[in-house]
């Protein structure tokens, strides 16, 4: 049974009739671009085909009941009590809770009307994978309250209020990426998103070549709070940068040539974390006409030294992630391969020739496996389109 059927029955089995609605929001994988989407720099994720599924009515009044299926829990709220974070019995909302409600916060602040719903819902993107299961909770629940709500606001738009539920509400400092990625996704296309302008097209990705994920299968807690130091450092060293240019606003802001002319005035914590930034926004306006002339081995180049990046400068890797990327790379039909979104554990990317994807997949398996006694989940990803509704 897929996804969608097991939210549909389950709804039906809680609540006694059948959905009126069905939405989904699926998660993503970034290629290039990793930590500056909130340095204003540009990133090339793509939305996949693993997402979250949720089925769901209007209740008809100011409550909203709703079932995790995955977690077998349930929460109840007014939603008088989603600006305090608390249930119908005034107790704090479950961590998943933050997610829909956090949602429903958002879109109130922003004037629009929002309005209980029951809901079931189900997600097969791997939580705390680096692949934006959080991202793709809040994009459906964005198209649920927007269904119930009977408006309708450009993809883009639900992408803003979903970053302002997790920065404001779930306190995840998180740039526009994953939210974006999952609502403003096609298929088989790539996502270039000018972070600053907003702006972005999309890019055919080259047909010779596949998308490869593979999953460490390990987990880390205190992820957002590494995360958001690393923000933090970004914006120190804007602080002290500016007192040499004025006008710079972020990181985008200085070539590669500038800041290493001023990179001794920074301290030696800040400057490595400046510099990947600096680098990997460099590295990803290069990877762009490389991707267009369809030359993905230099493209794969970029991949490889973006892992080194992040792994050295930026210092949000992991061993099982240095693993993964490093048994990867020399494997026959591997172009490039490195840690996806915030890191620390969850997923690495891959772009391997299509013709050797299914025995890439093996052979990395095999080979994590024997090192490290786990077994991951390798596998091919598809381009998805992006958060909507079926019915
Ligand atoms: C997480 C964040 C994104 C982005 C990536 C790193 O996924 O949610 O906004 O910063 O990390 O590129």
């Amino acid at each position: 049974m897929d996804l969608q059927e097991s939210v549909t029955q389950a709804y039906e089995k809680r609540f006694g009739s059948k959905p009126e609605h069905l939405a989904f929001a699926p998660g993503r994988v970034n290629l290039l671009g990793e930590h500056v989407d909130y340095n204003d720099g540009f990133v090339l994720p793509a939305a996949i085909n693993l997402a979250t599924w949720v089925a769901f009515s209007s209740s008809g009044t100011d409550t909203s009941t709703l079932a995790a299926l995955d977690l077998k829990d349930e929460t109840v709220f007014d939603l008088n009590g989603v600006p305090e974070k608390k249930d119908k019995n005034g107790k704090k909302l479950s961590e998943w809770g933050h997610y829909p409600a956090g949602m429903a916060w958002a879109l109130g602040e922003k004037g629009l009307d929002v309005k209980g719903m029951t809901a079931v819902f189900s997600s097969d993107v791997p939580r705390g994978a680096s692949l934006s299961s959080s991202a793709s909770v809040e994009m459906a629940f964005g198209k649920a309250w927007q269904t119930i709500g009977g408006w309708s606001i450009p993809p883009m738009q639900m992408a803003l209020i979903g970053q302002r539920a997790e920065n404001a509400y779930v306190g995840m400092n998180c740039g526009i990426m994953d939210q974006f990625a999952s609502a403003c996704g096609e298929k088989d296309r790539l996502l270039l998103l000018d972070c600053r302008s907003l702006e972005y097209r999309t890019l055919p990705l080259p047909d010779d070549v596949a998308i490869v994920i593979a999953d460490t299968t390990v987990r880390r807690t205190l992820v957002s709070s590494a995360y958001n130091k690393r923000r933090e450092s970004c914006e120190e060293a804007v602080r002290l940068l500016k007192m040499q240019i004025p006008t710079l606003k972020s990181l985008r802001d200085i070539s590669v040539e500038d800041f290493n002319s001023l990179a001794n005035l920074l301290p030696a914590e800040t400057e490595m974390r400046a510099r990947h930034v600096v680098n990997e926004i460099a590295r990803t306006s290069r990877s762009i006409p490389l991707l267009e002339a369809g030359d993905v081995e230099s493209f794969g180049q970029l991949m490889n030294e973006c892992h080194a990046s992040l792994r050295d400068l930026y210092e949000v890797s992991g061993p099982e992630l240095d693993l993964m990327a490093c048994l990867a790379q020399p494997i026959h039909g591997c172009l490039g391969a490195r840690q996806t979104g915030g890191g620390f554990a969850g997923c690495t990317v891959n772009l391997v020739k299509k013709e050797y994807s299914d025995e890439f997949t093996k052979t990395l398996s095999a080979q994590y496996e024997k090192k490290t006694g786990l077994h991951p989940a390798v596998y091919i990803c598809e381009a998805s389109r992006g958060a909507d509704f079926l019915y």
